[in-house]
């Protein structure tokens, strides 16, 4: 979604700029823009589509300055053309702002400004931060004052970049429940809501938390509370390696992601079980180097903690909530614990019935995803234990979960997830089997079987990437379909929602997930000989049940597809294209079941000229409610 950057020093603002955004382009974007001040004069530079277009702009503009604030868009409030992108001025045009978040009573404000004059040249709920700013500095001839003044008439979370040419030396900052940070170099700042784009500059970060004002100047950086008290906070050094955005050989992100899980997985597994004899080991003196802000990360539930926990309640967004969903039934099996599982947006509004002897786990890759964030602070506001599962340490997340499981994906480029969904995945396995031998809940030879088979899923990962041509040929047979339903039972309907979500984001086509026993109570109206039916089947407890719901689609002549596994024989003469994995107890299944999935969606997209890694319409980052 939108992004923040910013740039302060002795160095030209425009590449600085430019370059910062290019690192905020996976989250999601549709036009882009810069204030700086050339000459002592604000000039504002901004393009709807890509950044290439703003890129050109600024090529033929050639701006000469070294203050600037930048910004990319995702349209909430207007479409995405050049007038709504960001920044946007106030009347005098000295003053300009870049904006994340949601302003939720702007068309008050809106009305109120109008009505004293005020002349507004954008449909965004931003516009008005920009003329209440320039009404207060009226009054009090101070900036400072004046954005103290502006964010006690606003509602929402969000966070802004200000600029004016009163003040050609300075950068004013502003988080709100948001997320903002500020880079701290040899003689000059760098602004952004993302840590990322300014890693590549310094490893010294200082965060701004909720409700702050930074006033950046060359002298350093000075941090207010919205009352007007100084704070005095230290900057952290974050991982020195910059980010490292790179396809590396790969057509798109997505396919080197998808490539890279095996990885993943080795890293994650290898970061908190280090030998199935051994327990599984969360504590914060096993992190990798990471933080979040100066304190560690780990799970520190303690036996006496685990054993209060009547209920377990799982809040996540998308993938992550398929991810979810996976964990429900890895948690019910070795902790006999009862598990809920909550699409977070779905917590609003809503009475939360969660208590001391909840333990609430709210799973975001990126850590920023708004409605998880108010499900899970909600949560901990009623006395819920909370644990948050993310692949972010540095995120908001983070800082507001005392526990906290960080999945070693390395940044998720591509919009899509994929490497984060297999890793989430496997912290549930991680975190139950803590769970579990904790609590004593399963034999101690069961855990150990269990562990052994998860180390062996990179290998078996392997074997299924490195048979990607086969999927790729047998997949195009199907690029051409409107509708395509997928269907599971067990630990494989999540999979069977993750790829139907894959599919439906990456191709357009439009695609169900359902629980392979629901078929025939709705969905199986819409299957004709054009509808592809993709049954996720693995040997187990519910394989028997799956065969017999793909053969209810069989009959009604659906184009008959299965991910099974190798020498499964009955599927042989069901199904009329197999995508094969190799054989895998069911409990662990899907953690292979999704790749195929996964590639499937990739090269459909790929083949019908999609734009892979960046879909249409959608956000990495989902920082609005
Ligand atoms: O950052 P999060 O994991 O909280 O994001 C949640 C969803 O927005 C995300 O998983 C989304 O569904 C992805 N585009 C799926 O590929």
């Amino acid at each position: 979604m939108c992004g923040i950057v910013g740039y302060l020093g002795s160095s030209q603002a425009a590449p600085v700029l430019l370059s910062s955004l290019r690192c905020l382009e996976y989250r999601g974007y549709d036009s882009a823009g810069v204030a700086i001040i050339e000459n002592g004069e604000l000039a504002v530079l901004k393009a709807a589509g890509k950044l290439s277009n703003l890129e050109s702009l600024l090529n033929t503009k050639q701006p000469q300055a070294t203050v600037g604030i930048g910004h990319t868009r995702w349209a909430t409030h207007g479409v995405p053309n050049d007038q709504n992108a960001h920044p946007h001025t106030d009347c005098t045009g000295t003053l300009a702002i870049v904006h994340n978040g949601i302003i939720e009573n702007y068309q008050s404000l809106r009305q109120e400004l109008s009505d004293n004059g005020h002349t507004f040249e954008s449909d965004t709920d931003t516009e008005v931060v920009s003329h209440l700013i320039e009404d207060e500095f009226r009054g009090s001839g101070d900036m400072l004052t004046a954005i103290r003044g502006a964010v006690r008439r606003l509602e929402g979370a969000y966070a802004l970049g200000v600029v004016s040419q009163i003040f050609p030396e300075k950068i004013y900052a502003v988080n709100h429940h948001y997320s903002l940070a500020v880079g701290l170099g040899e003689n000059e700042s760098y602004l952004a809501s993302d840590s990322v784009a300014v890693r590549q500059y310094t490893n010294k970060i200082l965060r701004l938390e909720q409700s702050e004002i930074a006033e950046i100047s060359t002298e350093g950086v000075k941090l207010y509370a919205f009352d007007g008290t100084t704070v005095n906070r230290s900057p952290v050094e974050v991982d020195s390696n910059p980010y490292v955005i790179d396809k590396e050989g790969h057509k798109h992100f997505l396919h080197k992601e998808i490539h890279e899980q095996p990885l993943i997985m080795r890293q994650t597994l290898g970061k908190y079980l280090h030998h199935p004899e051994k327990p599984v080991d969360f504590s914060a003196a096993n992190g990798s180097g990471h933080h979040c802000g100066d304190s560690s990360y780990g799970v520190h539930l303690s036996k006496e903690d685990l054993k209060k926990v009547r209920r377990i309640f799982i809040v996540a967004c998308g993938t992550a909530y398929h991810a979810g969903l996976v964990g429900k039934y890895v948690l019910e099996e070795l902790c006999g614990i009862p598990v809920e599982v909550e699409i977070a947006s779905e917590m609003r509004g809503r009475n939360l019935l969660v208590n001391g002897e909840t333990l609430t786990v709210a799973v975001s890759q990126s850590g920023e995803t708004a409605d998880t964030l108010a499900a899970i602070t909600e949560a901990k506001s009623k006395g819920s234990m909370t644990l948050g599962i993310t692949n972010r340490p540095d995120s908001h997340l983070a800082q507001i979960t005392p526990n906290l499981i960080v999945t070693e994906c390395g940044i998720e480029v591509s919009v899509a997830a994929t490497k984060t969904f297999v890793a989430q995945c496997a912290c549930f396995y991680l975190l139950a089997l803590h769970i579990a031998e904790e609590l004593g809940t399963i034999p101690a030879a069961r855990i150990l079987e269990i562990k052994a088979q998860l180390l062996a899923i990179p290998a078996l990962q392997e074997q299924i990437l490195a048979r990607e041509d086969v999927v790729r040929l047998k997949s195009l047979r199907h690029a051409e379909a409107h509708d395509v339903v997928f269907i599971g039972r067990g630990m494989n309907y999540p999979i069977a929602l993750e790829g139907a979500l894959k599919l439906k984001e990456l191709s357009y086509i439009h695609a169900s997930g359902y629980a392979a026993g629901e078929l025939k109570h709705g969905p199986i109206a819409v299957l004709d000989r054009n509808v592809p039916v993709i049954t996720v089947l693995v040997p187990g407890a519910v394989y028997e049940k799956t065969l017999s719901n793909a053969q209810e689609a069989r009959a009604r002549n659906a184009q008959m597809i299965a991910v099974a596994i190798d020498g499964d024989e009955q599927a042989t003469k069901i199904f009329d294209t197999i995508l094969r994995i190799p054989p895998v107890d069911e409990f662990l299944s899907p953690l292979l079941t999704v790749i195929p999935l996964q590639l499937l969606s990739y090269f459909i997209a790929d083949y019908l000229g999609k734009d892979v890694d960046q879909p249409r319409n959608l956000a990495k980052s989902v920082t609005v409610e």
